[in-house]
């Protein structure tokens, strides 16, 4: 079989051909051009972009029979020499087979006093010149401290960093770029035309797409799967002969996680089992899928950072908006451990399978914290307008003045600016209500209520229950008497998670019960000081709290009113004071209540 790889046979002719590099043939072209030549060039990058054809091209520019040109003729001896790696006067040195130090002294300091046999100049190419010895290097140093004028050398190496500083110094330096996805699929199209092999767009960025930024990697896959395929090729040829995971399953697990479709899930696993995946292989293209979202998510969609195609780009876009940069970040994690797993147990399938599950109810938990947060931020807010920082002794689980600072200050300040004497607490103070919102909001519902009982706090003065219980509470309004005293303390999230749970009051003990251990239920389990208070306020004597979880679904009345106030939800959304306040605090509605009912 006389069938030459691609790589070889498309190898570029000349800077026109060479592909996503054009700031460097630009430069060199110019240089040519304007008769600027250096004695010593250093090409680094990845493998597989073009360092070693950019310099054999450079060496025909530097040779041609015609002259010194950018656009040398191809067909003259000189030429055609370099093309084929035989001419006399351009040496190619690969550093990583040649560490001998003799070879390369022998190669370069003998032959360099040497006059080119035929050509204009010598031209040295040290390939991966970074795995020269040290002597070798010192060699190579003297040389290019005093170079003979017919001398040029063209060092290229993947690991830059390991070229020593003192040779870095003496040559004019270029950086190979990965090549954008996008361009190596154009190339592909054209020699997969070219060789007449018939292969459908899709399956063509398959393989583009397994280049990781190397054309000459890509142009290996294209050969495999010829190889493997012949010349009719369709997607699942791709990614059968390449072992990839397809976009197209990329997306069906990332939208069963947005769904929390755990049998949508399962089936994705079963047919990467099936059809002999490497488990471990697609959990880090899943992570490199995540990861493009996390990219898009904080705003750059430009295809070159990515290392993703156009197309890719608008429906991961549309894939991200479904995600919180949190969400994805939580995901990535979970996933690096997932694929630490696989690589330990016995039974990969079911450790992906238990892993990718987690990873859609993450979400899930998410949505939960959040709810909280923002209600710790109503409560501070709602706290923060009366209540000096110090009021943080009567919420041990939190301190204010934390969660204070997660706020936006800017939505937050106050028409007027604080009183001049009150600089120590300006912190606190421009984290108050908005205008307008103090006198409608906080003092009608809470405060009023509040204002019979306990006398309104100074601004300042730490808020003190009052020791002895001045308040009769009749016996059966334990829990109801409990909840106002709570509202009033400005605790809406405890109160809220009592109505979680299945309350019921006995003797100086509070029993909440919960169906499972979640956020609430934890921040319940937090507050032990805070309702040993208020049972000493209310009841005259300290109120012991039991949360607890029974395993079963607890039917509260709050869900049992779920959908009528689900319902009533959506009633009141288009409404302007509520929009208004929807949109100053970023928030969502949690509750409502019906007045006329
Ligand atoms: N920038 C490029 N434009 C066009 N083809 C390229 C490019 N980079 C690499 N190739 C293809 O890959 C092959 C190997 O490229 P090469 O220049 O030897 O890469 P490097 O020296 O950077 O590892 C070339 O023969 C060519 O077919
Ligand atoms: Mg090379
Ligand atoms: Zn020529």
């Amino acid at each position: 079989m006389s069938y030459q790889v691609i790589a070889r046979k498309y190898r570029p002719q000349t800077f026109a051909d060479l592909t996503g590099q054009e700031h460097i043939s630009r430069t060199l072209k110019n240089a040519i051009e304007h008769s600027r030549l250096h004695h010593a060039y250093l090409f680094s990058g990845v493998r597989g972009t073009g360092k070693t054809t950019t310099a054999r091209i450079l060496a025909k520019c530097l040779n041609c029979i015609t002259g010194v040109t950018s656009e040398p003729c191809l067909r003259c001896p000189s030429c055609v020499e370099v093309a084929g790696g035989n001419s006399l006067d351009v040496i190619e040195i690969d550093a990583a087979s040649n560490t001998g130090v003799d070879n390369v002294r022998e190669v370069i300091v003998n032959s360099i006093s040497i006059a080119p046999a035929r050509d204009r100049y010598k031209v040295f190419i040290i390939d991966e010149v970074h795995m020269l010895s040290n002597q070798a290097f010192n060699a190579l140093l003297k040389t290019l401290e005093e170079p003979p004028a017919h001398v040029i050398f063209m060092m290229a190496t993947t690991e830059l960093h390991k070229v020593p500083d003192t040779i870095l110094s003496r040559c004019q330096q270029f950086e190979f770029r990965q090549i954008p996805v996008d361009k190596i699929f154009k190339r592909l199209r054209e020699i997969a035309d070219a060789e007449q092999v018939n292969i459908t767009n899709e399956a063509l960025r398959e393989v583009a797409r397994a280049g990781n930024g190397s054309l000459r990697d890509a142009q290996s896959a294209l050969d495999q799967v010829i190889s493997f395929s012949g010349t009719k090729i369709t997607e699942v040829d791709v990614t059968h002969s390449l072992g990839l995971v397809s976009t197209k399953i990329l997306e069906q697990t990332i939208k069963s996680i947005a769904e929390r479709d755990t049998a949508g899930l399962l089936k994705v696993v079963e047919e990467l089992d099936s059809s002999g995946h490497d488990l471990r292989f697609f959990s880090r293209e899943l992570m490199t899928y995540f990861r493009h979202l996390l990219v898009i998510k904080t705003g750059i969609t430009s295809s070159d950072v990515l290392g993703v195609s156009e197309i890719e780009i608008a429906s991961l876009k549309q894939i991200s908006s479904k995600f919180s940069e949190e969400d994805l970040v939580r995901f990535f994690h979970l996933l690096t451990e997932i694929e630490k797993q696989i690589k330990d147990s016995l039974q990969p399938r079911f450790q992906l399978e238990i892993g990718l599950v987690k990873i859609a109810h993450a979400t899930r938990l998410r949505a939960l914290d959040e709810v909280i947060k923002r209600l710790e931020e109503l409560e501070s807010r709602l706290s923060g307008g009366n209540l000096s920082a110090n009021s943080s002794v009567s919420m041990p689980s939190k301190s204010p003045s934390v969660v204070r600072a997660d706020l936006p200050s800017a939505n937050l300040q106050r028409t007027t600016p604080p009183p001049k004497e009150n600089r120590s607490s300006v912190a606190a103070d421009s984290l108050d209500e908005p205008p307008g919102f103090s006198d409608s909001f906080a003092r009608n519902s809470f405060e009023e209520r509040a204002s019979a009982r306990a006398p309104e706090p100074t601004h300042g003065s730490i808020e003190k229950p009052v020791a002895a219980s001045s308040v009769s509470v009749a016996p059966g309004q334990e829990i109801e008497a409990i909840k106002m005293e709570l509202e009033k303390r400005r605790k809406p999230l405890i109160v809220m998670a009592l109505e979680e749970a299945r309350v019921a009051y006995e003797e100086g003990k509070l029993i909440a019960t919960f169906a499972s251990e979640n956020a609430f239920s934890k921040r319940l389990k937090d507050s032990a000081d805070l309702f040993r208070e208020v049972g000493e306020y209310l009841l005259g004597q300290p109120l012991r709290l039991e949360v607890k979880l029974n395993g079963e679904a607890v039917v509260t009345p709050l869900q049992e009113s779920r959908q009528a106030r689900e319902k009533l939800i959506e009633s009141v959304k288009d409404n302007p004071a509520v929009k208004m306040l929807l949109e100053t605090f970023r928030g969502e509605i949690v509750d409502v209540q019906d007045a006329t009912a």
